[in-house]
């Protein structure tokens, strides 16, 4: 008699913890879902720049990952309510959303190295279209990691309107139209007559069109266009403040920054103050006054460290 009972509460112990662990599986693994729907749906926003977004395979690709997550989803809470799942049951619903988890942050991994990878090409590559000219060295690469440095220091509302990839590669393909101008016209930058600054301000247009073939930069092409704007409207295109593209006046501060700071062929190199300095003069009349009072909030350490080392550019491009 005493044996039997002791038998009873031992099953109906071991019953309660398996329907206990049945649950928390199940409700775990639901929850794990659904963070990963959250997940997936960041991530594909965040495929949204220049390098991965604006293809329409790749979107008819992620609308249907999401529709299969979803659907998942559905079948899971389907069966934990009213299919009455058994343990083994419960165990395949939760390492399946364990395994979504993974091929979500395997996807992720995977795209985010190759973008690292295309921006590492393009780096190079830019080198040696700025190696033509001494004055330009570095100066495409400057730009680019102040970019990343300014995106870093914008305000939330701001970051969440434009792409960081996106706003990398305006920064690093914007001088690239000086690739079709005449060397003579790059080395004496300084000094040019009418007819020569005329070609010189053709260049964010060369770069637009040396960029059209490649879909996904439309979407900064009017960023480049319009990197030479001032938000006076006494630019290239006498384009004023609000009807210039918000990237452009971001590249426009820190174009500046890094010609003053690296020097021209009409000018020696600046320190970081006279750098600032000469900015926040301009501050309202050539650039956009938030934008400045951002930049210049930025720590001296971070701007300073964006300069590129010249000698390692020199030797990847011998
Ligand atoms: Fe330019």
């Amino acid at each position: 008699m005493f044996f039997e009972e002791r038998w009873f509460i031992i099953s109906l112990v071991g019953f309660i913890f398996m329907d206990i662990l049945i649950l928390i599986l199940i409700w775990l693994g639901a929850a794990i879902m659904v963070a990963n729907i959250v997940l997936y749906i960041i991530f594909s926003f965040r495929m949204r720049d220049v390098i991965s977004g604006g293809v329409k395979r790749d979107n008819v690709m992620l609308a249907v990952g999401l529709i299969l997550i979803v659907f998942f989803l559905v079948g899971y809470i389907y069966v934990a309510i009213y299919a009455d799942p058994s343990i083994v049951t419960a165990f395949i619903l939760f390492f399946g959303s364990i395994f979504v988890s993974l091929a979500i942050a395997l996807l992720n991994i995977l795209i985010n190295t190759s973008k690292q990878r295309s921006l590492e090409i393009a780096q190079i590559l830019i080198s040696v279209i700025d190696s033509r000219a001494p004055s330009l060295q570095g100066h495409s690469l400057h730009v680019k990691n102040l970019m990343t440095v300014f995106y870093k220091h914008l305000p939330r509302h701001l970051k969440g309107e434009f792409n960081e990839i996106s706003l990398e590669y305006a920064a690093l393909f914007h001088d690239i139209g000086k690739l079709e101008l005449p060397i003579e016209i790059l080395n004496n930058e300084g000094n040019l007559n009418e007819e020569e600054q005329e070609i010189m301000r053709s260049h964010p247009q060369i770069g637009v069109r040396l960029l059209r073939p490649i879909k996904s930069f439309d979407y900064i092409s009017d960023w480049i266009l319009f990197h030479h704007e001032r938000v006076d409207g006494e630019g290239y295109y006498f384009k004023k403040a609000d009807s210039i593209p918000f990237p452009s006046k971001m590249i426009a501060i820190i174009d500046a920054y890094s010609a003053i700071t690296m020097g021209r062929v009409y000018s020696h190199p600046e320190t970081y103050e006279k750098a600032i300095e000469i900015i926040k003069e301009n501050a309202g009349t050539k650039y956009d006054q938030e934008l400045v009072d951002i930049f210049v909030s930025i720590p001296k350490k971070e701007i300073e460290a964006c300069t590129p080392n010249l000698e390692n550019i020199k030797h990847n491009i011998k």
